[in-house]
C-alpha cells in the first residue's frame, strides 16, 4: 500500500524530540510540509538540515520551523497563524509535545498537576480548537495524538501524566463526533515504551524491569510510531475515527 501525503500542511508540536523527529521525518519523505515545532532554534535547525541531506534543494520550501514553548502565552493562537501565513491552510496536527515525568500522587502538588495539564492537556485543546478551524473550511483534517499505555491503563507514578493523556484521548473521541462530517478525524496513538531519549535517562535496572512486562521483549523504535501516524493522516485512514490504537509490543496490565 503506497501512502503518500503530498500537497498535506502538517504542524508537528515536539518535533525536535524522538518520536516526534521521527514522525517530521515519515511525513516529508511522503511528501508533506512539514512544521517543525520545538523549544530550541538550534534543534529545528538540525533536524531541518537532516530532511535536506541528500534530497532535492526545493524541497526546502517543504519545511517550517517554529521555535516556540507551548506553555507561553497564546502560543494556540500564534503557531497556528505562523502556519497559515506562510503555507495557507493545515491539513494535519499532531499533539506530540508533552511534559514527560512521574510523581506519586502525594508529591503532586496542584501546582505541578497545572503545569502538566497546561502542557499535555490544555495547550493541546486549544491549539486543536484553533486549527479545526481552518480544516473545516478544507474539509479536510487529521489530529492525532501522542498519548500513551498509561493513560489507558493508568500506572504507578505518574497519575497526572496519564490523566492528562486519558484526557487528550477523550478530546479526539468529542472531535470525531463533531467533526466526522467534514472529513477531519481525530485519533490517538498510545505507544508503550519508546526508545527516545527519555529511555536513555533511565537505569538499566528500569529498563530490564520493563523489558519482561514486554511480550516482544524490546522497546518500540520512533520509527513504528510514525508508520502509524503516517497512515492515520492519510487519505486511507479516512474512515478510522475518535479511536486509540497501541502500539506498545503486547504491553497489557
Ligand atoms: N518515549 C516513550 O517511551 C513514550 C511512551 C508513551 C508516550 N510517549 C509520548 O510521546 C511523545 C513524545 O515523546 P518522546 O519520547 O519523543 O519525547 P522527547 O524525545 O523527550 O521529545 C519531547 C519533545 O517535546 C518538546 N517539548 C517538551 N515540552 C515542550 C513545550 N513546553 N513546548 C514545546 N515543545 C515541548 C521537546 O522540545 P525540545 O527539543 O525543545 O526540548 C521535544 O521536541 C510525548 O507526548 C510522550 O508523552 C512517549
Amino acid at each position: 500500500m503506497d501512502i503518500r501525503l503530498d500537497g498535506r500542511v502538517a504542524l508537528i508540536t515536539g518535533a525536535t524530540g524522538g518520536i516526534g523527529a521521527a514522525i517530521t521525518t515519515e511525513f516529508f519523505k511522503s511528501g508533506a510540509t512539514v512544521i517543525i515545532n520545538g523549544r530550541t532554534q538550534e534543534k529545528i535547525d538540525a533536524l531541518t538540515d537532516k530532511l535536506l541531506t541528500g534530497g532535492d534543494k526545493k524541497d526546502a520550501a517543504r519545511i517550517g520551523g517554529i521555535a516556540m514553548d507551548l506553555t507561553a502565552l497564546d502560543s494556540e493562537t500564534n503557531m497556528i497563524q505562523r502556519v497559515i501565513e506562510k503555507f495557507n491552510k493545515l491539513d494535519i496536527l499532531v499533539n506530540n509535545a508533552a511534559q514527560i515525568d512521574g510523581r506519586v500522587i502525594m508529591r503532586c502538588d496542584p501546582d505541578y498537576v497545572s503545569r502538566l495539564m497546561l502542557i499535555n492537556y490544555r495547550k493541546p485543546y486549544q491549539l486543536t480548537r484553533n486549527a479545526l478551524a481552518y480544516m473545516r473550511k478544507n474539509r479536510y483534517g487529521r489530529i492525532i495524538n501522542i498519548t500513551s499505555v498509561s493513560g489507558q491503563c493508568g500506572d504507578g507514578g505518574v497519575s497526572a501524566y496519564a490523566s492528562s493523556k486519558a484526557a487528550l484521548h477523550a478530546f479526539a473521541q468529542s472531535i470525531s463526533v463533531e467533526y466526522g462530517r467534514y472529513n477531519i478525524t481525530a485519533n490517538s496513538i498510545a505507544p508503550g515504551i519508546v526508545d527516545t531519549e527519555a529511555l536513555k535517562a533511565m537505569s538499566d535496572e528500569y529498563k530490564q524491569n520493563a523489558k519482561k512486562l514486554i511480550p516482544n521483549n524490546r522497546f518500540a523504535k520512533p520509527s513504528e510510531i510514525a508508520d502509524l501516524a503516517t497512515f492515520l493522516a492519510s487519505e486511507r485512514a479516512a474512515y478510522i475515527n475518535g479511536q486509540q490504537i497501541a502500539i506498545n509490543g503486547g504491553l497489557y496490565r
